[in-house]
């Protein structure tokens, strides 16, 4: 039986990783300290889409994942994730930037311990955050390719200083395996969504408030509604990462992308069409909106195999029946 550590185990990207290695009978080790304001929830209060103690291969261990590199320096694993991360959506990330930027103690840390552990694979998520903006504005847009980042050729200016924890921990990726012969991949998600996501992102807000418009008949959108994204079922997250896990050792990077631009009016639009109800979209300019267009290039995914499965529509559509059984 393979051996995974996940780091993050609690927050939203971690349960889904988690449920699928322990249904595919991975021992799955969890390391997560519970950071407030982050998209954690305690294994032992319960989580929302599954109960990872009905596997008796689960371990939870609840503790900062730094002090636990230091603790358990020669730790055997076959595939390691690292999700640890302080994120917490746009308001976080604009707002908050130095607690933001505690990612780099968290991923030095981190790439520190894998020279002593030396996983047989690290699976490194880092961001589309991590691409050049220059290549996300009104003006000038395109879908992002994984070598519009070149440590070698190229870089541009990142989002805030999660995109340079992120753009960082790459770099850490590649001199790992260059020097140390560590083998790993670096994942790009987009905008990953789900169900069970924390109420500070998007897609879960956006869903409640659709739900909450049959009584309001208005629901909100930060800035003008125009700023388009590229909406990644969780799902496909993980089917993305299991194809093409073992086909990069040397630290480059694979997207996680549709390459299907869709803007937050649009997103309403079609939730509007689902519900059958006729709301107001109202626009919220005071709040922060980030780049104006950020989808990801879909071609090197492809080539490796993986092409994603649930189109937009019926994301927010399991997402409003989800949401509604709980708001209602
Ligand atoms: N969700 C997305 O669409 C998306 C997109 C791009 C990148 N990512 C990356 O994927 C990873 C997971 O994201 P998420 O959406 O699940 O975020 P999340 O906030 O839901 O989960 C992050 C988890 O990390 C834990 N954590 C933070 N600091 C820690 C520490 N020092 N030790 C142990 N645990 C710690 C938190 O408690 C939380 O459970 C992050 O690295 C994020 O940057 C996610």
């Amino acid at each position: 039986m393979k051996n995974v550590l996940i780091t993050g185990v609690s927050g939203f990207v971690g349960r889904h990783f988690c449920r699928y290695f322990l249904e595919n009978k991975f021992h799955v080790t969890g390391v997560d300290n519970l950071v407030k304001f982050t998209g954690a929830i305690d294994p032992n209060k319960g989580w929302p889409l599954f109960n990872p103690y009905d596997f008796k291969y689960f371990k939870f261990i609840n503790a900062d994942c730094v002090e636990w590199f230091k603790k358990n320096k020669k730790k055997k694993f076959d595939y390691v994730l690292h999700l640890a991360a302080i994120v917490g959506g746009r308001e976080v990330i604009e707002n908050n930037p130095l607690a933001v930027a505690s990612d780099l103690t968290i991923d030095s840390n981190f790439w520190q311990w894998c020279l002593t552990a030396k996983p047989k694979k690290i699976l490194y998520f880092s961001s589309s955050a991590s691409y050049p903006l220059n290549l996300q504005k009104k003006n000038y847009y395109r879908l992002l390719r994984e070598n519009d980042i070149s440590f070698k050729n190229n870089l541009g200016v990142p989002d805030y200083t999660y995109g340079w924890s992120k753009l960082t921990g790459e770099y850490l990726a590649q001199i790992c395996y260059e020097k140390y012969g560590l083998k790993s991949v670096c994942y790009r998600p987009f905008s990953g969504y789900g169900e069970d996501q924390d109420m500070n992102y998007p897609f879960p807000n956006l869903c409640k408030n659709i739900i909450l418009s049959k009584k309001k008949r208005k629901v909100e959108v930060w800035g003008n509604g125009k700023q388009m994204r590229d909406f990644i079922h969780i799902d496909d997250c993980v089917m993305g990462v299991i194809k093409t896990m073992d086909k990069i050792d040397n630290g480059e990077a694979i997207n996680l992308s549709t390459g299907k631009y869709t803007s937050f009016i649009e997103f309403l639009k079609i939730s509007r069409n689902i519900i059958g109800n006729d709301f107001k979209i109202v626009t919220k300019k005071s709040k922060p909106v980030g780049v104006f267009a950020r989808g990801g290039c879909t071609k090197k995914q492809r080539k490796l195999g993986f092409k994603y499965q649930v189109d937009l529509k019926l994301g927010i559509d399991k997402g409003i029946n989800y949401l509604s059984k709980i708001i209602n």
